[in-house]
């Protein structure tokens, strides 16, 4: 049987000994704080109908200035400063409600259509 993935989020929580983020701290919290958040809302149940949540920590995202940064796929949509407060409102509205918090957006980086015909 497959998985069927409504999103994956990427949260940078950086190794202390090889970034130069300043929010270190912060970024471990908003860590703390997606788990919390996916778990109450059930976003991480392997048979929801929309699709499975997915979440990685990863080390660095190469824009330490504007971190916590939290890149959602398969938008692509990089959330900059993303504090703990900010963790539940950008699930809410982004990931169960569908419209992206357009004010705490840096960028936004789609991938290409991969079901396009080569010609
Ligand atoms: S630690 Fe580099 S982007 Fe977050």
């Amino acid at each position: 049987m497959s998985l069927k993935v409504s999103h994956h989020l990427l949260l940078c929580v950086p190794n202390k000994t090889s970034s130069l983020c300043s929010n270190l701290a912060q970024s471990k919290q908003s860590w703390e704080q997606l788990k919390f958040i996916l778990k109450k809302l059930r976003l991480e149940e392997p048979n929801r109908p929309e699709g499975i949540v997915l979440r990685s920590k990863v080390d660095c995202l190469r824009i330490c200035k504007s971190g916590p940064i939290l890149l959602i796929w398969p938008e692509g949509i990089w959330y900059q400063k993303v504090f703990p407060n900010r963790v539940e409102p950008i699930i809410n509205r982004h990931i169960i409600k569908g419209q992206p918090i357009k004010e705490w957006v840096l960028k936004n980086t789609p991938l290409r259509n991969l079901g396009n015909k080569v010609h």
